[in-house]
């Protein structure tokens, strides 16, 4: 699967969706095709990637089921009770709902930074129910929950590596954790570096080695 169609197949069903950042619009359009929504935004910071999801949308657009907003974040959303946020930096995303709202229930795909969206969302005593890697060319991240009476609590090693990574690794998590691992390797052959800054370094690949260790046998 690439990484709308896993994207897509963890959006819960909605009233109103909001898809924030939606450049071309095609998860909106699986949520209108698919009667997962009743209504759908589609909002994007630039105008010019806007008209992708309207052209695509033209038909949902003039039925009024879908509602295009140039707008930074849910900022030019009154309400929603759905938001995909995907294909951002995850300050961005942090930036973002912290600067508006976090809706009831959030699909959330960083780029980057995907400790802070985790750490941002239970600080909002939000309840993770998804939280994993994925391959498709590249490693990305996905993060699906809901604001929950609960809340939730990671350990930290669930922050930095996200919970279902680390309770049932996928073979697509542990080509992640190799691939950083080899990453830190060449950047340990350096010559000149501070000290701390090797001990950081040996610190990150002391906690692959370990995930690693833990699973050998499962792959
Ligand atoms: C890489 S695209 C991702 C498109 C789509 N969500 C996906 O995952 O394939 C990022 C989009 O987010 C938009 N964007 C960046 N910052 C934004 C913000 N603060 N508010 C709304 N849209 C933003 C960009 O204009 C761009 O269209």
């Amino acid at each position: 699967m690439g990484r709308i169609d896993i994207i897509c197949s963890h959006l819960p069903k909605a009233d109103v969706f909001a898809d924030v950042g939606c450049d071309h619009g095609y998860c909106t359009q699986y949520m209108l095709q698919n009667d997962l929504c009743r209504t759908a935004y589609i909002s994007d910071i630039s105008a010019e990637s806007l008209k992708k999801a309207e052209r695509l949308l033209f038909k949902e657009v003039a039925e009024g089921r879908c509602i295009p907003v140039v707008c930074d974040g849910l900022k030019g959303i009154k309400s929603c009770d759905v938001v995909l946020i995907a294909g951002m930096g995850g300050e961005e995303i942090v930036h973002i709902l912290s600067e508006s709202y976090l809706p009831k229930k959030f699909v959330l795909q960083p780029m980057k930074n995907t400790e802070k969206v985790r750490r941002f969302l239970l600080e909002r005593g939000a309840r993770i129910i998804k939280d994993f890697t994925f391959e498709d060319g590249k490693f990305y991240d996905l993060i699906a929950g809901e604001v929950s009476e609960e809340g939730d609590s990671y350990t930290d090693w669930e922050y930095k590596f996200g919970r279902d990574n680390l309770r049932s690794p996928s073979p697509a998590f542990l080509r992640w954790v190799k691939a950083e691992k080899a990453k830190l390797d060449m950047r340990l052959l350096a010559p000149a570096m501070k000290r701390e800054s090797r001990e950081e370094l040996r610190q990150k690949r002391y906690e692959l080695e370990v995930i690693l260790d833990a699973t050998e046998g499962d792959v």
